[in-house]
């Protein structure tokens, strides 16, 4: 079975990347905002999981190679190596800075270049549209000299307009360079617009296929599908391989999405606080397939994933530990081969150091036990497990147990912490209020620890109380009965987004609002925030900006 990424972990690091990202380029007073997020996901994923590297052995023989050759995704791709290991963090911030390591667009290290650059970067990019070539160069040497190094390169859709990919792609699939994976950034926006507009690109997986590579496309935002991709190529022979990954330019900081505008600008300064807030923000919604009609869980999976559900709760119930009993290992080793989404297993039963295994066998990205269920020691032996199988680590708590402190020694190991609004055992219950307080509280512990994980809501969340779980700190919403109470589950998912999308809006409003910006920042939202003027109670401030 393949390791698993550490599902949570995996996620955490990439939003690290663009908090890390937007901070340089609003120092630095320039840069590529767009480029950066939208291939946030594709290089987290190479260098957090997949590429084998050695932040502290840049030149180590064996290591994969990552030539980026839409190099203006530079605060991006530097904001990735720090975060991986190869430059501390806070030198992040002195992108473009005169004798900065950290420049425009990268450098290719060498002794000579040891000012304008770090180990760990192989090609320097400047005009795009040649990195393929250098990808090719290093993969045929490889190849020829009987290594497994695997080399992997990251190409734009604007960058596609140059002649030279095609005269390399031609290249690539006559010496059948099946240690080769192109990543096409797809976010359909180049420089001074929209590629369709500029210069047609599509049907572009036909191109690629007619060139004799393999095509693979997915969702480029989906690191699951990203990692199910590139590990599903490694077993093509005698082809290279690109991935299309659909991404969005600018993803993450909503007035920045989508937007040619925010291909190579940099937000004021003022704004930093306010965007890496939103960046904290964002919601991942997890329906519960025991609530609604029973059983059928293969249908109500299905449903979830093409409403675009970010993972799905599985709660496993033995009858013991709670009044009634659900489903277990094998049946979610069954769903498991219909969705690549990712499996939230919420553990209820008794004894769970028994049956963890069975749980990472099935395939589940995240492994929640209840506190009351185990000691210490048995969670420690859990967690070890977990962690080895690459499979993020969690811990509930009911709402009648008390925060045990042993716990603060563990946060490190500890990617999400379930807060229950409800006593466990059954979907369709009522939000218990006071279980606010008590996740606001833990959450001040758990900050004031330098916990780095996710708070996750489960019980009685819908469209009346996910923004009080927000605000108290959640940022993983469980719903059962709010998804699969009635039958329109797309719209049902909708409406939770909707009061999710108004929760983080407000936030963003009130830091906006003490840090005495909030005029300059409604108007640099203004096209997104008017649709939400009425529930946001900002129709005067949107009327005084007009
Ligand atoms: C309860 C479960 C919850 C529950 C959520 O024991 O852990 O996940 O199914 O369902 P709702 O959202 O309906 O409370
Ligand atoms: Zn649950």
């Amino acid at each position: 079975m393949a390791l698993k990424m550490r599902y949570l972990e995996l996620s955490r690091k990439v939003r690290d990347v663009r908090m890390l990202a937007i901070q340089g380029i609003a120092e630095a007073g320039s840069g590529h905002p767009g480029a950066s997020f939208s291939a946030a996901e594709i290089m987290g994923a190479l260098y957090f999981h997949k590429m084998k590297h050695k932040p502290s052995v840049p030149f180590w023989e064996e290591r994969d190679f990552f030539i980026n050759s839409k190099a203006h995704s530079a605060p991006g791709f530097y904001a990735v190596l720090a975060t991986a290991g190869y430059i501390d963090t806070t030198e992040v911030k002195t992108l473009r800075k005169l004798g900065s390591r950290l420049q425009g667009h990268p450098v290719r290290y060498s002794e000579r270049q040891k000012n304008h650059s770090f180990p760990g970067i192989e090609y320097s990019g400047g005009s795009e549209g040649i990195g393929l070539s250098v990808a090719i160069g290093i993969a045929l040497a490889k190849k020829r000299d009987g290594k497994k190094n695997r080399v992997y390169t990251l190409i734009g859709d604007g960058e596609s307009n140059e002649g030279q990919i095609w005269e390399a792609a031609m290249a690539a699939s006559k010496f059948k360079l099946d240690n080769l994976v192109a990543i096409l950034d797809r976010n359909k926006i180049q420089q001074d617009g929209f590629t369709e507009e500029i210069m047609p690109l599509d049907p572009v997986r036909d191109k690629w296929a007619a060139f004799n590579w393999n095509v693979v496309e997915v969702n480029g935002h989906k690191i699951e599908q990203i990692i199910d991709a590139l590990s599903r190529i490694e077993k093509v022979e005698d082809k290279p391989s690109i991935i299309i990954a659909n991404t969005t330019k600018g993803k993450g900081i909503k007035h920045m999405a989508n937007s040619p505008q925010w291909h190579g600008k940099a937000p004021p300064k003022k704004h930093v606080p306010i965007l890496l807030e939103e960046l904290q923000s964002e919601i991942l919604i997890a329906p519960s397939i025991i609530a609604g009609e029973p059983e059928n869980y293969e249908e109500k999976v299905r449903r979830a994933e093409r409403a675009g559900a970010d993972l799905i709760h599985l709660d496993i119930m033995d009858g013991k530990f709670v009044p009634s009993t659900s489903f277990f290992a094998d049946t979610i080793k069954h769903l498991r081969k219909i969705s690549s989404v990712p499996f939230d297993a919420h553990l209820m039963i008794e004894k769970p150091i028994r049956h963890v295994h069975e749980y990472i066998d099935a395939g589940c990205d995240i492994v929640t036990v209840h506190v009351e269920t185990c000691t210490e020691s048995e969670f420690l032996e859990i967690n070890k497990m977990l962690l080895k199988a690459g499979i993020s680590p969690g811990i509930a708590i009911n709402p009648g147990t008390q925060f045990p402190s042993w716990l603060i020694g563990h946060l490190n190991n500890i990617d999400v912490m379930i807060i229950m609004s409800v006593n466990p055992g059954f979907a369709g219950q009522k939000f218990i209020p006071d279980s606010l307080d008590k996740m606001a509280e833990i959450v001040k512990t758990l900050k004031s620890n330098n916990y780095k994980g996710f708070i996750e809501a489960d019980g009685g969340i819908d469209a009346t109380t996910l923004q009080q779980v927000f605000d108290a700190g959640a940022r993983i919403m469980v719903a059962g009965n709010a998804v699969y109470g009635s039958p329109d589950i797309n719209s049902n998912i909708i409406q939770l987004r909707h009061k999710a999308n108004v929760a983080i809006e407000t936030k963003l409003l009130e830091l906006a609002t003490i840090n005495d910006i909030r005029s300059d920042w409604i108007k640099s939202r203004k096209n997104l925030l008017i649709p939400l003027a009425k529930e946001l109670g900002i129709e005067e401030d949107l009327h005084a900006i007009k």
